[in-house]
């Protein structure tokens, strides 16, 4: 097929590319600018099925990303994180990073060949010169820029071969899917632990030093008692994240002493239980004035009225601290009668 067979639209543009020498030697400039060589044709520019081949190759490549993006996904979520594969010659591996890397480095390499095969092969080759100009674009420059994008477009063939531009769109578009699902190695969700603690109606109430349950009498009018909630061991895993909820405050006082209503509902023989987590940033609050009932957070001086339902009476704490509701069991110990009523500390907790 010669030259002349080409269809027009699949011709480069070659009139402002010179070839061939384009320069002469002389005293100042001794090396003739030799110009580019002349222009040759590929087989797409002059046979419409192999351009039709060279399509259809792109698409293919696009189309294995957009598959590796979805068994990346799959490999995931299907293949167990302790299953391991034997892999020539590198060993035993783990069978999910191997499917992961493989499937996402497909996703990734398969963009890439398409490209470049489509650039290759199908997007004008004509070789361009390009004059050094100042910096600030003048109208002129600018409307030429326009105009090479325009005619870039054109030449890409991006709106005639549509079956590309719409599988290079769903190839880049999928690709990003591999990121947000990794997003979920962060940790586990914290779904609504947040908001409860391990306080539940018939908990014990345990003497944070001795580890033994309380009862009535181990609390003596004046004292402050630390608690945590039976079954929470110093040595369990989630042991610092769950004390961090759960650390209570027990405090005796004379029923006559309590003001609020609900405190005294909610105590047992002048005996109060609060949550021990400051509501300002969550200092542990360790500091009780017996004649006044008031316990101040070391960390910016609040302080809260233990005899009027802990409401603040100073510093930047938003608001009281939460009381648990306790009872004793048939055997005589403390015990709570729920979980708290409002997320304890920090006034975080009263956004959600
Ligand atoms: S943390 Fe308690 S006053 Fe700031």
């Amino acid at each position: 097929m010669s030259s002349q067979d080409i269809p027009e639209e699949n011709l480069p543009a070659e009139q402002d590319h010179a070839h061939g020498a384009v320069g002469v030697a002389d005293e100042k400039n001794p090396f003739a600018d030799p110009g580019l060589p002349p222009h040759e044709h590929r087989v797409q520019d002059i046979d419409e099925r192999a351009a039709k081949r060279s399509e259809r190759a792109v698409a293919f490549l696009f189309t294995l990303s957009m598959l590796a993006t979805v068994g990346f996904i799959a490999s995931y979520v299907a293949i167990p994180a302790d299953k391991s594969i034997f892999v020539f010659p590198i060993g035993h591996l783990s069978a999910l990073n191997f499917a992961l890397g493989l499937t996402l480095g497909t996703a990734l390499f398969t963009i890439g060949a398409g490209a470049v095969h489509w650039a290759r092969t199908l997007m004008s080759d004509v070789e361009v010169a390009d004059e050094r100009h100042p910096i600030a674009a003048s109208p002129e420059v600018r409307a030429k820029v326009h105009a090479d994008f325009r005619q870039g477009a054109k030449e890409s063939a991006m709106g005639r071969r549509k079956l590309i531009r719409n599988t290079l769109f769903g190839a880049v578009a999928l690709v990003p899917l591999s990121g947000v699902v990794l997003l979920r190695d962060l940790g586990p969700l914290p779904e609504d632990k947040l908001r409860h603690t391990l306080w539940a109606k018939g908990k014990l109430l345990v003497n944070m030093n001795t580890n033994e349950p309380l009862r009535p009498s181990d609390v003596a009018v004046g004292s402050l008692t630390f608690a945590k909630p039976e079954g929470l061991e110093e040595h369990d895993e989630d042991f610092q994240n769950e004390i961090a909820k759960a650390a209570l405050m027990i405090v005796r006082l004379q029923p006559d002493n309590i003001k609020d209503k609900r405190e005294l509902e909610w105590s047992h023989e002048g005996i109060v239980a609060y949550s021990k987590i400051c509501t300002h940033v969550g200092c542990p609050i360790s500091l009780y004035e017996q004649q006044t009932h008031h316990v101040l957070c070391p960390c910016h001086q609040s302080t809260f009225d233990l005899s009027d339902g802990a409401r603040v009476i100073f510093g930047p704490a938003g608001h009281a601290l939460p009381q648990l509701r306790i009872g004793v069991n048939d055997e005589g110990y403390l015990q709570a009668l729920g979980d708290f009523e409002e997320p304890v500390g920090p006034a975080f907790w009263e956004r959600g």
